[in-house]
């Protein structure tokens, strides 16, 4: 626990800066005080953004209790200031597992009426330990897709207590935090780590979706050679028509300089295919779980590892060849990097803070998954372009009577 607090202040307030949709709830909140009396569990990557919006719910009148959601993402200036400025923060870079899930209990063990999560982990764990029996917990929010895929399982399986509502799928949050923010701090985190030039590399990145879309352009813009692996022929296709090279990961891996996997899948870079990659290739993961690259494997087949650089292993096979593991295949962006820029979570927190107040004014919802309401998301998207100095156009009453009739 190194954090700078002054340093962490300064982080927040340039963050601050940047997240001008944030600050205008802020504002409002701060003089309406929704969260009055409302504790919150807030398990979320420890960012200068993350401040931003703890900060938000505070002025809110909150008491909020703020866990990471990777043990290895926390920027530890930040979560220094933010205790500073009395906000309950257990969290610091480079958790153990028991550390990490012992913070989440350590925040559940406040009786919190609304979980903020992202990947999923406090939601589980509030079900496992059915925290839900001893205090009442409106519910919860979601900010990522791996955690929208485990509480559809869990809502399949019959066992979800509470009401989630799936920030993620905001309009205003996906197409911009999954794709350029992901897209921008990947990158980001790669040249951090290792100094390589982009242009003339070739860079594989394995899955298509809105991450891997983002991944694949900034990749593109750089001047690399893009290739995608993917198991969606859908998706398969939208790269291939979108100007990318398709093959499977088998393929790939012979060719490949800088891997980077964004599926939300386990094994989506197999021990077989690291074998088989030219020595010195890269691996760097964005995906939510530390399970797309087989770390495992590699670890345990591995004739040395030793870290060259912060959280940069250079694994030598059994092959003789040596890889670079970067962040121990966790995401590279928050463990290498600064995680998104502040100006797309600018559109995230401002959802996760207008969806708490959504759930605060509703609080006898049954147990289920829930979208954010079309008005949060379309005030976001309309506040943000009204932010950016973008002036668009307005339906006309003639066009809207068009649209809604059947007459040709
Ligand atoms: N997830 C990705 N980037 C992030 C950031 N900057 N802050 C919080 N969560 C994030």
């Amino acid at each position: 626990m190194t954090g700078n607090i002054e340093l962490g202040i300064k982080k927040i307030d340039w963050a601050k800066r940047l997240m001008p949709v944030l600050s205008k709830v802020r504002e409002r909140f701060a003089s309406e005080r929704p969260f009055e009396n409302v504790v919150f569990s807030v398990t979320l990557h420890v960012t200068k953004e993350t401040a931003n919006l703890v900060e938000t719910l505070r002025d809110g009148g909150a008491k909020v209790y703020l866990t990471p959601a990777n043990p290895l993402s926390t920027d530890d200036d930040v979560a220094e200031a933010l205790k500073s400025k009395g906000v309950e923060v257990r969290a610091w870079r480079g958790m153990s597992m028991d550390e990490y899930f012992g913070a989440i209990d350590w925040a559940h063990s406040h009786s919190p009426s609304i979980l903020i999560d992202d990947g999923a982990d406090s939601i589980i764990r509030a079900h496992e330990k059915n925290i839900m029996s001893k205090n009442r917990v409106y519910g919860a929010l979601e900010e990522t897709t791996t955690g929208v895929i485990r509480i559809r399982a869990l809502e399949k399986a019959g066992r979800l207590m509470i009401p989630v509502f799936f920030v993620n799928e905001a309009q205003s949050k996906k197409l911009f935090d999954n794709r350029y923010g992901t897209g921008q701090s990947s990158v980001d985190g790669i040249i951090r780590a290792t100094s390589i030039l982009f242009a003339g590399k070739k860079v594989v990145v394995c899955g298509y979706g809105l991450v891997g879309k983002g991944v694949a352009n900034r990749a593109r813009g750089l001047g690399a050679s893009v290739i995608v692996t993917e198991v969606s022929p859908i998706r398969a296709l939208e790269a291939v028509m979108d100007g990318f090279t398709v093959m499977p990961i088998g393929e790939a891996a012979k060719v490949g300089d800088v891997f980077i996997t964004a599926t939300g899948n386990v094994k989506a870079i197999p021990y077989e295919a690291v074998t088989v990659m030219k020595d010195g290739a890269i691996l760097a993961n964005v995906g939510h779980f530390d399970v797309e690259i087989d770390v495992a494997t590699l670890y345990r087949e591995a004739k040395s590892i030793n870290e060259v650089k912060p959280f940069v292993e250079e694994i030598v096979l059994p092959n003789g060849r040596r890889v670079y593991l970067l962040a121990k295949g966790r995401v590279v962006n928050l463990v290498l990097a600064e995680g998104h820029p502040p100006d797309v979570m600018d559109m995230s927190f401002s959802n996760q803070a207008l969806v708490s107040e959504h759930l605060v004014k509703h609080k006898g919802l049954t147990p289920g998954v829930y979208p954010v309401p079309e008005e949060i998301d379309m005030l976001v998207a309309s506040t943000k372009l009204r932010t950016m100095g973008v002036e668009i156009d307005e339906l006309t009453d003639e066009q809207k009577e068009y649209l809604s009739s059947w007459k040709t």
